[in-house]
Parts: structure tokens; sequence; C-alpha cells
């Protein structure tokens, strides 16, 4: 039987109509800050599409545009002014910076209650011990698609490819800590089928366009695919959707799966920056 399809479009508007109706009854409004460095095509679309989404929950939200040569101090300088701002609860850069920059340096200052992609070390630090404050958008949006099957992540094997701090990382420890037994594939794995063959949890982020094919698949397996990647001109995943979706028994499709629900997140994640500002943390 094919598998279902996880409509990730669906999910995001019931979280953004619920957040809407929220913002609405509130006096002070949650704040955004995006910052995109240079002219990254990709980042350009993603910082425009959060932008829009949090305009439409009717949010506030400010974003910096600095030229692809901005020096190092000059970004830092910006950030500690977000930081000092009390309109501004969440301050998102979007990554990847110019080489020129440290990124690991510029993640870090930014105050962890504003951090609301969850990257700072600090906050990422609390995921790992268990006791989560802000997590990264993208990996509570893969943990959020897995949930709305209704299968229960306890006992199950979870196979993550890919092992970015952006997502492959965090959403190994999520899973972990919902239980699962987890293994991350990368691209020094000898043989990823081996693992991937095993997993009721798949989680395709290694940035490769068809990389998860239908032999790698489990029967009745959730497959969730993070990839985006551009070819000839269209947006593909991770994972050989057409073939894969004969085996699995829950499939995301790209586009219309993981992104919507990551920009969901990060608005969740911007109005617990508000609350965690509220009570002064
Ligand atoms: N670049 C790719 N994904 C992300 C993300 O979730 N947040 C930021 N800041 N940059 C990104």
């Amino acid at each position: 039987m094919p598998a279902k399809i996880i409509d990730g479009k669906k999910i995001a508007e019931k979280i953004l109509n619920g957040l809407k109706s929220k913002i609405k009854s509130m006096k002070e409004k949650p704040g955004l800050a995006i910052v995109l460095v240079g002219d990254n095509p990709a980042s350009e679309i993603y910082v425009s599409s959060k932008e829009k989404t949090f305009k439409e929950v009717e949010g506030y939200c400010e974003r910096h545009n600095l030229d692809k040569d901005v020096s190092e101090m000059d970004l830092l300088n910006l950030v500690t002014k977000l930081n000092n701002n009390p309109k501004v609860h969440g301050i998102l850069v979007q990554l990847p910076l110019p080489k020129h920059i440290n990124e690991h340096l510029i993640t870090n200052s930014i105050l962890p209650h504003k951090d609301v992609d969850g990257f700072t070390s600090v906050n990422l630090g609390h995921l790992m011990s268990g006791n989560t404050i802000l997590a990264p958008a993208t990996a509570r949006a893969v943990l959020n698609l897995i949930e709305s099957t209704g299968i229960e992540i306890e006992g199950k094997n979870a196979v993550v490819v890919g092992r970015s701090n952006i997502v492959g990382k965090p959403v190994a420890i999520m899973l972990l800590e919902k239980n699962a037994t987890v293994a991350v594939c990368h691209s020094k794995t000898k043989n990823i089928a081996e693992h991937t063959k095993k997993a009721d949890i798949l989680v395709a982020a290694a940035g490769k366009p068809k990389l998860i094919t239908r032999e790698m698949v489990k029967e009745g397996a959730v497959v969730i695919d993070v990839g985006i990647n551009r070819v000839n001109g269209k947006i593909v995943g991770d994972v050989d959707f057409e073939n894969v979706k004969e085996i699995a028994g829950y499939i995301t499709p790209v586009p219309g799966g993981v992104g919507p629900i990551t920009i969901a997140m990060l608005m969740e994640n911007t109005l617990k920056a508000m609350e965690l500002a509220k009570k002064g943390i």
C-alpha cells in the first residue's frame, strides 16, 4: 500500500492560525529581528518566507540586510543592539554567513533567551541535558511531523542521515529524548543502506538529492525529508519520493513537508522567547 503523505502545509496552517488568535489577544506583540548578510539566493527566499509568515500572524518583524563584506565587528554591534532592544524578543541571523565571519562567534553573541533558532551553545547544552528551553526550529518540525502520524516513538529504531549542527545532531538528540534507539549516518558511513533498512523512523537531512532510494527503506517506515535541493530549476528533497512512497508508511513531500512547519516552530519559539523576557530569564 502506498504511503500516507504527510501534509506539512496543512499542519502548519493549523499551528499558525492558533498563534494568530493568541497574538491578536496580546497587547504587546512578539518581535522578531532577522539579519541577512549578503545575497545568497536561497537565504533570501528563506528569510522572505519567514518575514511574510511572521507578518501574517501579526507579529512585529524587522529585517536587517547587510552587505556581504560587512565586518565581523559591525555584525556583532548589530546583534548587541538587538539584544538590548526590548521590542525584539527573538533574533535570527540567517546562515550560512560569508567565509570571513566566524559563525560560531556571531551565533553565540545572541542572548540565549532571544536565540529563537536554538543555535547558541547554551541552548544546545540545555537540549543535550534534557532541559530544553529554545530548540532548533527545523528539528522541532521533524519531531512534530513524526508525532503527527500518531506512531509511538519510544522503542523504535530511528536513523538520521546527516549530522549538521542545525538539523541532524539536534534531531538525533530529540529522538533519543523520546526513547528511540538512534543511529546517525553521514558522508563517512560505510554502508548507509545497511542502517536505513532497519529504520522505523528515517530522517533524511544530508542535502543530497534523491540519496534515499526505495531499496534503502524498510516497509512501513516513517520517512521525513528535510532536504531542499535545487535540481534543474526544481526543488527536490533527499528522498526519491516517487519510488519511496510505494514502500514507506508515511512520507513528507518536498516542498510542502518540513519547510512550512519549520516556520511555524520559529514563530512558536518567538512567543516562547517573549514569555522568557517577561519572566526576566
Ligand atoms: N540556514 C538554514 N536553515 C537555517 C535556520 O533554520 N536558521 C538560520 N538562522 N539559518 C539557517
